[in-house]
């Protein structure tokens, strides 16, 4: 039988090495991204270590996200996993934050966790269990200039966490959070470089986390080892906020 995960944002970053991590792990993964990028999706396909697939999705739609379950259901194997990691920054200074700016970060982080979480709750407790793992942020723990929208929807991502799992604990689903410091993907290009420089200068480690260090937690948090854990925030991120 095959054991599946469902890993949102799938083809880039953080989701991507989490893909690969746990298909090492022996998951069947069920990728969902909104990219319509042929080219990295048959590279995603290829660069994991076993079956696989991939469906185009907007996690910020109802429909589109209905749509996705339904073929879901239809594939052999049971889902034994959830990653949400899907998400987006759009930064500035609150004063200067557009309506839009807030509503997109909040819908593509945080309501989107109701869309796709409560079908797949459904169908774990149907199959007596599950895991989920919601990927949060530093910046939800501790707050971040400039992030407004994002610091709430990533607080909120944690909020979500621990209220879910404590109704998830007796149907045997493990709900967790991890909350990765900065890490080396393509969300950093959007920082200017000086403040960039700012932020690496505040890190104990003194570098930004690699998306491997952030799947290997996944990985544990995933497997049969971790059994007795839920309702915790994870943080990755090389000493910058000790809470
Ligand atoms: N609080 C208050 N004011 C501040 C400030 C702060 N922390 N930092 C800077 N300012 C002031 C500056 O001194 C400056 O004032 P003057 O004009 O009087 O000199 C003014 O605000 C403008 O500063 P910027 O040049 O930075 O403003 P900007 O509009 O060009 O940029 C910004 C604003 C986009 C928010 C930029 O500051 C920024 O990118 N900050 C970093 C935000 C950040 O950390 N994002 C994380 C993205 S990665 C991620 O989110 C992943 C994850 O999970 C960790």
């Amino acid at each position: 039988m095959k054991k599946i995960a469902v890993v949102t944002g799938a083809t880039r970053g953080i989701g991507l090495a989490i893909s690969q991590k746990l298909s090492q792990d022996g998951f069947f993964i069920v990728g969902i991204s909104r990219a319509d990028n042929q080219e990295a999706n048959d590279s995603w396909v290829n660069s994991l270590s076993n079956d696989c697939r991939l469906f185009k999705c907007d996690v910020t739609s109802l429909l589109a996200v209905e749509e996705v379950i339904a073929k879901i259901s239809e594939l052999e194997g049971s889902v034994h996993l959830l990653v949400n990691n899907a998400g987006i920054t759009s930064d500035s200074f609150f004063h200067k934050m557009s309506l839009e700016s807030w509503k997109s970060v909040i819908d593509t982080n945080l309501n989107s966790l109701f869309y796709i979480t409560q079908p797949i709750y459904k169908i774990m407790k149907e199959n007596g269990g599950g895991k989920i793992i919601n990927i949060s942020s530093v910046n939800g723990q501790k707050g971040q200039a400039g992030q407004v929208n994002y610091s709430s929807s990533k607080a909120g991502v944690h909020g979500f966490t621990m209220a879910l799992a404590q109704e998830g604990a007796r149907s045997n689903i493990l709900v967790n959070t991890i909350s990765p410091g900065y890490t080396n993907t393509e969300m950093m290009k959007n920082i200017r470089v000086d403040i960039l420089q700012g932020i690496k200068d505040n890190i104990p480690l003194g570098r930004l986390a690699e998306p491997k260090e952030i799947a290997n937690v996944a990985s544990f948090l995933a497997s049969d080892c971790c059994s007795y854990i839920t309702g915790a925030n994870i943080p990755v991120n090389g000493g910058l906020f000790i809470g």
